[in-house]
């Protein structure tokens, strides 16, 4: 260990227990207090705060001519800006460079994390809602905040909503989508038939699906892997996905458009998309 990796290290481990205090302190809405708290160990909440500048991420979007500001959690990776995260953001910026499909579009974030996305969406003029599972929702509230300045400034609407996979009330009080986005959000086998089945009931026939995933799927007997493979086996009746030519990055990315041939009936049934072995 060098003499300049050293301190990092020991910052790096305190920077994991702040977090962990402030995560903790979060749920019950005591984070300023929590902060301050700390002073015996960092002496003061401003050297606190210089601490936690490690965790912001700052964003520059250069066609949109805009900064995105995120505060990233090390500790959760689902509150982390993916690589897929990036991608999708990124792919939506410069393809909506000449002509913007995204402006006055419903579009629709799920598993969004920290809704960078979304947020980018929403820079492009569409009408976005971000949406998570409910531990997840504080985190997404607070990009939202952190960029409502920019985002109204472009005239896009955001909002923050709880979804879970499968919760047929709220999927029935949703509008359909004309876009929906997935990064990093297929991680677990069994939650693959949920999602498949809000996806189907909240996109109508011109829906357009963009679903990035990090190439850790590549890995021979990852579980990650067989989520990712039983997601297009089993979604593949309803949606046709083809590969997105965006070089450069360690991600698969899939443009996802709605099968012509699923009818109306199935699109509106209430029952999951069926097992299929394989
Ligand atoms: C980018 O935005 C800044 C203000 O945020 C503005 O001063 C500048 O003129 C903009 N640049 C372009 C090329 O629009
Ligand atoms: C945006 O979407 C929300 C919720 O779906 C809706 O209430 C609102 O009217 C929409 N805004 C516009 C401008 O269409």
């Amino acid at each position: 260990m060098t003499q300049t990796e050293m301190p990092r290290t020991i910052l790096t481990l305190l920077f994991l227990v702040i977090t962990a205090r402030l995560d903790e302190a979060q749920k019950s809405h005591e984070c300023e207090n929590v902060a301050t708290s700390q002073e015996g160990l960092f002496d003061n909440p401003e050297r606190l705060k210089i601490l936690l500048k490690v965790f912001e991420k700052h964003i520059e979007m250069e066609k949109l001519n805009i900064t995105l500001h995120f505060l990233e959690n090390p500790i959760r990776p689902n509150v982390q800006i993916s690589e897929a995260a990036r991608i999708i953001a990124y792919y939506l910026e410069e393809s909506c460079e000449e002509n913007n499909w995204v402006h006055g579009k419903k579009v629709l974030e799920l598993g969004a994390g920290l809704g960078f996305p979304g947020i980018v969406a929403a820079c492009l003029g569409g009408n976005v809602t971000v949406t998570d599972r409910p531990q997840i929702v504080p985190y997404l509230q607070r990009s939202i905040d952190l960029n409502i300045e920019t985002i109204q400034k472009i005239s896009g609407e955001i909002r923050v909503e709880v979804l879970s996979w499968g919760d047929d009330e709220k999927i029935r009080s949703m509008p359909r989508q004309d876009i929906i986005l997935l990064s990093e959000a297929i991680y677990d086998d069994l939650t693959i038939d949920d999602l498949i089945s809000t996806m189907v009931r909240l996109s109508h026939d011109d829906t357009k699906i963009i679903v990035s995933e990090g190439d850790w799927i590549e890995m021979e007997e990852s579980e990650l892997k067989e989520a990712w493979t039983k997601f297009f086996h089993e979604s593949s009746e309803y949606f046709e996905f083809s590969p997105l030519p965006i070089g450069n990055y360690d991600c698969f990315t899939f443009e996802g458009k709605v099968r012509k041939t699923s009818n109306t009936e199935e699109k509106t049934s209430e029952s999951s998309p069926g097992h299929t072995e394989f």
